[in-house]
Parts: structure tokens; C-alpha cells; sequence
């Protein structure tokens, strides 16, 4: 088993992530969203829980990360947080709270760290958003940048195909990924992008990189716990690694339950009083 040089830190921040950068030690973070699961992350010694927008998709339903709100986000953070000793915890900062207007952006920021408790937040986008991601730094809170495929921007895109893969929208993400550096941001995740392209931008910049469908030669690596689950099955991405399939295993449970209670094999005298 892989143990980690940290693996007696009381609590992961932002500066153990730098330290571990700098030594060299990957950064290991997957999305939770609920207080049951979140404990199992943080048992098993996850570095960082993302509070993940995803939770639009795979918590709500929804097609894509753009429904979800502000209020939703919240209370999903603050029952993860219930569940985390050592994790550094993140929250997704939903669409509609951040862009175009740093004032409501700050807004939306401290309402998440005072209603949840989390550790930082986490924001997409590059140039156009640095002005918020400035103003949520004054007031002390730290963010994480994402770059590369950004979901809430889905419209713009029209597809989730790998990004950037043309000259000059490499040229723009490599310059981006030095503005959040230069801004403050304590890390950025890059997702789906060129395993290239990641590299290059690992080692020009001075914070860590997390990696999702961006190779290994980032400082760390994220999945949507859902998908590397196997609870979710309909999205199948190259870059994701599937460690379960759970999906079969809790549908054979239920049916076996389902079974039980029809054939009146549940409960048995043992689990009655
Ligand atoms: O919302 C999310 O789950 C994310 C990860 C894919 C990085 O942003």
C-alpha cells in the first residue's frame, strides 16, 4: 500500500499542497457531496474533497453543471464538512455567482465560507474572471482556478471534446494558467487537455496542477467519485479509470432485498423484537 510522506499531517491546506509540489508528491483529490461518503474519502486519507458542480448531474439530475445554485452547493458543503477531520475541503462556485460582477462574486464566496465551513472555493474560467478571483483573495479566502474544459461553459463550447489542442488556444491557456499563478490562486485544475500540453504548464507555473483527463506529469489527479465509482455508466471519457462497478453491485442488493421482502425471507426472527 502507498503511504504518503504526509500521511501524519493533522490537516491538508493549501500549504502542505505547495510543499507537496515541491517535493514532488502527487496530490490525490476526488469530488464528495454528502456527509456519508465524505467520511470514507477522509478515512482513506484523500488529500482534497471537491464539492463539485458535477453534483448537478450526477446528485441532481440535471444535464449539465449550469442549473445547480448557490443554496444547493451550500448545503452540500456543509454536510461534507460535517465528515472531514483532515481533507482540505473546496466547493465548486455554481454558475451565475461569480462572473461579471466581483462584488457579487465576493458575496457568493462568503457565503459559502461562512454558511459551509469549507477551506477554499473554486472558480472557471481564466482573464475573465481575475478580477473576482482578485476580490475573494482580499478578503482571505483562498481559490482554485480551473482551466482547459470548463463545463460551465458548455454552451460556448457546443461539445466535450479535449481543448485546446489548437496552437492558439494552448497559447491562451498557458498564459491564463500564469494569471491565476500571478493572481494568488493556490492551485488549478486542467481538465482535458493534451498530457503536452499539462507538462508544460506544470512545470512553468509555480502552484499545483490537478490533472483530469491531462495526463500524469500534473501535480495531482481528480475524478468524479460517482464515475470512478462505476455508479454512473453512461459516461465513458478515455481519461476515466472505473475502480468499481457498483452500479451492478447495488442493484443486486436491492434486487436480493426486493426478493426478500416479497418471499417474507426479511426480517427474520433475529431482526425482530
Ligand atoms: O465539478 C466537478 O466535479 C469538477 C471536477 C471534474 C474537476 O469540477
Amino acid at each position: 500500500m502507498f503511504t504518503s510522506g504526509f500521511s501524519s499531517v493533522k490537516k491538508i491546506t493549501t500549504h502542505v499542497l505547495q510543499e507537496m509540489k515541491l517535493r514532488g508528491e502527487k496530490i490525490a483529490m476526488l469530488t464528495g457531496y454528502d456527509f456519508s461518503m465524505a467520511k470514507i474519502l477522509d478515512d482513506a486519507g484523500i488529500d482534497i474533497v471537491l464539492v463539485g458542480d458535477s453534483a448537478s448531474n450526477v446528485i441532481a439530475g440535471h444535464k449539465t453543471t449550469i442549473p445547480i445554485t448557490l443554496n444547493e452547493m451550500i448545503f452540500l458543503a456543509s454536510s461534507v464538512m460535517k465528515a472531514v477531520n483532515r481533507a482540505l475541503v473546496v466547493v465548486d462556485m455554481p454558475f451565475g455567482t461569480y462572473q461579471g460582477n466581483s462584488k457579487e462574486a465576493l458575496n457568493s464566496a462568503i457565503r459559502i465560507m461562512k454558511e459551509s465551513g469549507v477551506d477554499a472555493v473554486k472558480i472557471e474560467g481564466g482573464r475573465e474572471v481575475v478580477e473576482s478571483i482578485n476580490r475573494i483573495l482580499s478578503a482571505g479566502i483562498p481559490v482554485m482556478g480551473h482551466l482547459g474544459l470548463t463545463p460551465q461553459s458548455i454552451h460556448k463550447f457546443g461539445t466535450y471534446i479535449v481543448r485546446a489542442t489548437e496552437k492558439e488556444e494552448a497559447d491562451r491557456l498557458i498564459e491564463d494558467s500564469r494569471i491565476l499563478d500571478d493572481t494568488g490562486c493556490f492551485a488549478v485544475v486542467l481538465e482535458k487537455i493534451p498530457a503536452k500540453l499539462a507538462t508544460r504548464v506544470t512545470k512553468e507555473i509555480k502552484i499545483p496542477t490537478i490533472g483530469i483527463g491531462a495526463g500524469s506529469e500534473v501535480d495531482g489527479q481528480v475524478l468524479v467519485l460517482y464515475d470512478m465509482l462505476g455508479i454512473t455508466q453512461d459516461f465513458s471519457p478515455r481519461f476515466l479509470r472505473r475502480y468499481h462497478n457498483l452500479q451492478e453491485e447495488i442493484k443486486g442488493s436491492v434486487m436480493s432485498y426486493i426478493n426478500d421482502v416479497k418471499t417474507v425471507n426479511f426480517p427474520s426472527k433475529r431482526e425482530q423484537y
